[in-house]
């Protein structure tokens, strides 16, 4: 395409200079003389002009093409994406939608504007100071599709708002605000007290208010997240591990049900998701599914469940619970890191108007809700752990990743505390270590690429952690043999080991990566590691039968506990652990390239901007600006203040 415009610049300057001239032949001929002579410097100055003016202009765009080229190949990162929209081949231009093409005319690059032109028949709220203020450093994200990927932070539909809030309203439904789960002592002391007759896990709105981590297992709120430190007798190094325990969220016992309110809210307070005419369509390997299905459920809204057909049999038992229609459990082919599966079957469901499909690895939200409501939490835990031991630093957070929006936690501790982002996947299906694939059993993680709300250009290190270990480790947490055997010939504290059920498969992923870390880095004992046990052992059952008769068919005693203590726990070594430089990041970053560019669509500059940490840090501005927005929503319903 640059050849073929230059060409076509440079045929145009040929046809000037013909013409040019011809025009000074035809006056030499008629008139004659002087005028001649006249005419003759006006051609001659004409052609000069036209031959430099194509000459300079197409060198230009030879060299901005080679830069925008060799710009993306070798990745780019602080500002970078900033300079992206005038670096960037002119395929790329060529490609970009009409819309994108033309807000880019807008001056100086303001968000807000921006938002105001793709929504140009829409009545919109004045944005208010807080607002644009917190705004302002996503003025880097130039035409950022933030309707598409749910960042918009204005009303865009007044009537399917009115609509909302009648049937909150109707319903008697409070929203809570990101401040009010990040620090529940926030809550109106009504809807505390309220709360206190609602069974944690039962359809009623209220429990919106259990949407945090200060939940125990029968409803009541704790002062701090509950918890455990793992000591060096289980994990076999010094440094601490934190982790924070997600089977207290409500109605799912997984802290995914977050995420999907998080997706959801903003959604609804800016008009575009209308409970009276939208099924809420939630693609995931279960947990956000049945999270999904839970808060879509409170907020009087239709839930679509789209997942794996392999999945735990315990998500489905749970989401046949709570869902009334059949059709709307969707299953798709194959198991955990079938995700493209997952896409094609939202791509046919988004045919359908009334559908809205919730993605949590494209809603900015789900990284939003995290940072703000888990980041907070976990910061709550090593601040309260270091009131102990003042010399306790951060060392790093570890996250398995799913959707990757667990890992924005780890935002806040690394800019507020220096800890590190280790992001954790299946060795099965190493996609960010080795850019490798395959099939695991790590349920919720590890799905084959790179989500787009990843800010992958701020990790420090990845590990990947065998499935196979956590199937084992998951049998001696488990079983009386595998706890006799920790606490009597290893000596682990049997506070610690009465802990051991609320490790779901991908908890103990996240320990043994935690484990694997500590090595690596060479931390000790002031070098806290944190965490969190996504779910509990209970969701996991199924696996134990089928683990207890297939590998084990022969029995789980002590010896084979043994065994897998052993080759797991004192043997999580610094095997499959990479901390990052600039080039690994730069190297997972642009392997995102081909899930969402070129399979799913996304525009380059849309990919492009992410690898700057100021797009990043206006995503995560957005919560403040959102609750404003839901603190209007509940004045308008009137069934509460909710602040
Ligand atoms: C059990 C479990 N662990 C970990 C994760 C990963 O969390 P995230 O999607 O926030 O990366 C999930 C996600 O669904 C999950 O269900």
């Amino acid at each position: 395409m640059v050849v073929a415009g230059d060409s076509l610049l440079g045929a145009a300057s040929v046809v000037v200079v013909v013409v040019g001239g011809s025009l000074v032949v035809v006056l030499v001929v008629v008139v004659g003389g002087t005028l001649v002579v006249v005419l003759v410097v006006v051609a001659v100055v004409v052609v000069v002009v036209v031959v430099v003016l194509v000459v300079v202009g197409s060198a230009a765009w030879r060299t901005s093409a080679t830069a925008g080229e060799a710009g993306y190949n070798t990745g780019r990162t602080e500002g970078s994406a900033a300079r992206a929209a005038t670096t960037m081949p002119r395929t790329t231009r060529d490609a970009v939608s009409p819309t994108c093409r033309n807000l880019r005319n807008i001056p100086p690059c303001s968000h807000l504007a921006t938002l105001i032109s793709r929504h140009p028949t829409s009545t919109f709220c004045q944005p208010t100071r807080r607002q644009r203020d917190s705004l302002r450093p996503m003025t880097a994200t130039g035409s950022f599709a933030a309707s598409r990927f749910g960042l918009l932070a204005e009303i865009v539909d007044q009537q399917s708002y009115g609509r909302s809030v009648d049937r909150c309203r109707q319903q008697g439904i409070v929203l809570p605000t990101f401040a009010q789960l990040a620090d529940p002592s926030s809550i109106p002391v009504d809807i505390t007290a309220s709360l206190a007759d609602i069974d944690r896990n039962a359809a009623d709105p209220l429990n919106l208010f259990r949407v945090h981590w200060y939940n125990d297992l029968h409803g009541g709120r704790t002062d701090l997240p509950e918890h455990v430190v793992l000591t060096p007798e289980l994990t076999g190094v010094d440094s601490p591990i934190i982790v924070a325990f997600g089977n207290r969220f409500p109605m799912i016992g997984a802290h995914k049900v977050l995420a999907a309110y998080a997706c959801l809210v903003p959604r609804v307070v800016t008009g575009q998701y209308d409970p009276t005419e939208h099924r809420a369509v939630w693609p995931s390997t279960g947990n956000y599914a049945r999270g999904g299905v839970a808060i879509s459920t409170l907020m009087g809204c239709r839930g679509v469940a789209v997942l794996p057909e392999n999945m735990s049999r315990e998500r489905f038992e749970w989401l046949e619970e709570w869902i009334d229609n059949p059709d709307d459990i969707i299953r798709t082919p194959g198991s955990e890191s079938n995700v493209k599966e997952i896409y094609d079957t939202c791509d046919e469901l988004a045919q359908d108007p009334a559908n809205f499909i919730l993605n949590q690895f494209t809603e900015f939200a789900n990284h939003v809700g995290h940072h703000e409501v888990t980041g907070r939490a976990l910061e709550r835990l090593y601040l309260h752990h270091r009131e102990s031991n003042p010399g306790l630093r951060l060392a790093a957070f570890v996250a398995a990743s799913g959707s990757s929006g667990t890992l924005a936690a780890g935002e806040r501790l690394k800019s507020d505390h220096g800890a590190r982002i280790v992001a954790v996947e299946a060795l099965e299906c190493p996609t960010m270590l080795y850019n490798g694939f395959g099939e695991h059993n790590i349920q919720g993680i590890g799905d084959k690429h790179i989500p787009l709300i990843h800010n992958v250009t701020n990790m420090d290190g990845v590990v990947a952690v065998s499935d196979r270990a956590c199937d084992e480790l998951g049998m001696v947490f488990n079983t009386d043999e595998g706890r006799t055997h920790l606490t009597g010939d290893r000596g682990v504290d049997d506070a610690v080991v009465a802990t051991l059920g609320h490790f779901g498969l991908s908890s103990i992923c996240n320990v043994l990566a935690a484990i694997k870390t500590a090595r690596e880095l060479g931390l000790g004992a002031d070098d806290a590691l944190i965490t969190v046990a996504t779910d509990g052992a209970e969701m996991y059952g199924s696996e134990r039968e089928a683990m207890a008769a297939g590998r084990y068919a022969t029995g789980f005693g002590s010896a084979e506990a043994a065994a897998a203590v052993d080759e797991h726990l004192a043997g999580a070594d610094t095997s499959h652990v990479e901390m990052l430089d600039e080039v690994g990041r730069n190297r997972i970053f642009n392997l995102g390239y081909f899930t969402w560019v070129e399979q799913q669509g996304v525009e380059l500059d849309d990919y492009e901007i992410r690898r700057d940490q100021g797009f990043w840090k206006g995503v995560q501005g957005l919560a403040p600006v959102w609750d404003d927005m839901i603190d209007e929503f509940n004045a308008r319903t009137g069934v509460r203040s909710g602040s």
